[in-house]
């Protein structure tokens, strides 16, 4: 059996020893879906440790709980400081912070907004940039379409959701690639199973929004920031397949993978020659440890 990795858990308002954190069979978040949750990362930095851009995290986790009607019985403040607490007690510096929200099991209902409680989880792990040590990720385009934000908002991060990039992700896998790109049902670019995607085309900085069933990843608005501040042009629109294949650079963006150039679509190989990704991911991986002055209020040190 392998050995279970380090994990720190926060759970319903105290820090929780690993067997003692339990979950009921009957919880409803489990059976249908209905939790939301976070990815976030903690990186060494010269001033400490420091958690990357944690209240925009914790804004979009209260607004994705509030979709599906989870009532969260703490404050973004009082999460804020529960985060800072789980990552001190883990005693990591380099680690992926987890927040989660979920129905429990008192109803099994499809309606549970009222009668079931809602448990607030932060878990602590190691989970190393799934960048680390890549020059890229070879992509292909899934047979598996984006979901609708007329059924299900792409917005929101919700456990359910998630059984879309699951699919398409074991499916890129099995084919060889590291990363699957969904389409929307207009057939345009949506995004990757856990990433936001932007493509160059003749020094401008093009990504989609929310139109075309895309997250709005905060990794997706720090690269944005950041071209603002080193004057690269951006522009916020759709993006065609076409457009996608005829780029002179494509890269993901997400907190898991932080900034990372997309080598290859299916057979369509890009240009070696990345400046402008090459520049974002640089000054990116800089921000988020502390070695960009520009960007200090990104950081909440612990
Ligand atoms: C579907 C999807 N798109 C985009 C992203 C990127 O978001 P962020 O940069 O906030 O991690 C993620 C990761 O959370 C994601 O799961």
């Amino acid at each position: 059996m392998s050995e279970r990795p380090v994990r720190t858990y926060w759970i319903d308002g105290e820090l929780v020893p690993p067997e003692n954190a339990h979950v009921s069979p009957l919880a409803h978040g489990l059976h249908y879906g209905t939790s939301v949750f976070e990815g976030i990362r903690a990186y060494p930095t010269p001033r400490g440790i420091a958690i990357f851009r944690l209240d925009d995290h914790l804004r979009r986790f209260f607004a994705s709980a509030e979709h599906y009607a989870l009532k969260i019985a703490y404050s973004l403040e009082a999460l804020h400081d529960a985060a800072v607490a789980t990552l001190r007690a883990s005693g990591m510096s380099d680690a992926y912070l987890r927040p989660l929200a979920y129905f429990g099991d008192e109803s099994i209902a499809l309606a549970p907004g009222l009668r079931c409680s809602t448990h607030v989880v932060l878990a602590v792990f190691e989970f190393p940039p799934l960048s680390q040590g890549a020059p890229g990720f070879r992509a292909t385009i899934s047979p598996i379409q984006k979901f609708s934000s007329r059924a299900l908002p792409a917005t929101v991060k919700a456990g359910g959701h998630y059984t879309n990039s699951v699919l398409a992700l074991h499916d890129a896998k099995a084919r060889g690639f590291d990363e699957a790109i969904l389409l929307n049902i207009m057939g345009e670019i949506a995004e990757g199973t856990g990433e936001n995607i932007f493509i160059v085309v003749g020094g401008v900085l093009r990504t989609n929004d929310a139109s075309a069933d895309a997250l709005y990843g905060i990794t997706r608005d720090s690269v944005l920031q950041i071209a603002e501040r080193e004057g690269i042009p951006t522009a916020i629109g759709p993006i065609t397949l076409d457009q996608l294949l005829g780029a002179d650079e494509a890269f993901f963006t997400g907190t898991a993978a932080e900034v990372i150039p997309i080598l290859a679509v299916d057979d369509h190989e890009y240009s070696s020659q990345r400046p402008i990704t090459d520049q974002l991911r640089t000054i990116y991986a800089g921000a988020a440890r502390g070695a960009d002055p520009r960007f200090e209020s990104w950081l909440t040190l612990i």
